[in-house]
């Protein structure tokens, strides 16, 4: 393990300031790398995006907000996802920059080879590689709580890693499933838990499928409700579609009362890049680097690249986009 990953108190790891005044997080999210023989030419453009990405931000950490992998058949022509994992394993480590990860709906499909205790052995055999598994108990893979610490083991802030899941009674129709009780539960506890380190604490949640509340205040929004405050980004599905589950999950509303959690990052809506502020938690999309999942995406520019999140050493934050072209045309500059 990277020397400046450590195990935490409580099982948790801890990422030192390691002297600097701020620690800069570049979110990744829904890379759906194939390394397959039908995905050669949209894996190179994504592996030298992120490239791209990683040189103009110069990051601490690297999160990816699930879907890195796609065993999906049509598409990658492989269903090897354990390659795959490997594959992104050794590229993440290629950069010498501590990463971590969750899963999305599509790391592991139906038919894929490995489930997701077999792609969290491997993405935990990275040289700076973040991941845990989390409490067995707990529902999904790969629950956990990374620590910001100063050199003298103060807490800065708390990262909450949580596995979104992928669908509803294991099943593709039954609608994409959310973030469960027994994880909500796990969350405020270890959060107020930390908090006693630090009565400041702002903690920042990443998953992959966005909550019904990245809905809601969008709508919100629209309606010109002055409680919304807008960050940055747009709503480009088709239809102003939000893949939120239909089943009920009261994270973010336990997350409000509990105070801590000051903002929350997703991905999965590959054309959605909006940051919103509701009820005082930020609600932010990271932009995608999808070259070929969905249909015609190869044409489309404007939601490709990353998001960077920026703490610095007293616990305050800012969050932008990092666009991976910022060529505009004259016609939209005029
Ligand atoms: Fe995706
Ligand atoms: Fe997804």
């Amino acid at each position: 393990m990277y020397s400046h990953i450590k195990t935490d108190k409580g099982g948790h790891f801890s990422l030192l300031f390691s002297g600097k005044d701020d620690f800069k997080i570049l979110q990744l999210t829904d890379l759906h790398l194939g390394f397959g023989p039908l995905s050669v030419k949209p894996d190179r453009k994504v592996l030298d995006s992120v490239r791209i990405l990683v040189e103009r931000s110069a990051p601490d950490l690297i999160v990816l907000t699930g879907d890195m992998i796609y065993p999906f058949l049509p598409k990658a022509g492989t269903l090897n996802n354990e390659k795959q994992m490997k594959k992104l394993v050794a590229f993440l480590d290629s950069f010498e920059i501590p990463y971590s990860m969750v899963f999305g709906n599509h790391d592991v499909e139906f038919g894929s080879k490995a489930g997701r205790q077999e792609l969290a052995a491997i993405i935990k055999s990275g040289a700076y590689s973040i991941f845990s598994e989390g409490e067995e108990a707990l529902f999904g893979v790969g629950n956990f709580i990374i620590n910001l610490r100063d050199e003298g083991d103060g807490l800065i802030s708390s990262l909450l890693l949580l596995d979104s899941n992928m669908y509803g009674d294991g099943w593709f129709f039954s609608g994409f499933d959310c973030i469960h009780e027994d994880q909500i539960e796990w969350s405020m506890n270890v959060l107020s838990d930390l908090k006693t380190e630090n009565s400041e604490l702002k903690a920042h949640a990443f998953f992959h499928m966005p909550l019904m509340e990245y809905k809601t205040a969008y709508e919100k929004m629209k309606l010109g409700d002055k409680c919304i405050s807008y960050n940055f980004g747009s709503v480009a599905e088709i239809n102003d579609y939000f893949g939120v589950s239909k089943f009920e999950c009261n994270f973010f509303d336990r997350a409000h009362d509990n105070g801590i959690i000051k903002a929350m990052y997703c991905g999965h809506d590959h054309l959605n890049t909006i940051a919103l502020t509701y009820r005082d938690i930020m609600l932010v999309y990271g932009m995608s680097l999808d070259f070929h999942a969905y249909k015609n995406i190869k044409k489309r520019y404007t939601q490709r690249g990353g998001t960077v999140l920026t703490i610095r050493k007293n616990g305050d934050f800012h969050v932008r986009s990092l666009p991976l072209d910022r060529v505009v045309s004259k016609f939209v500059r005029s």
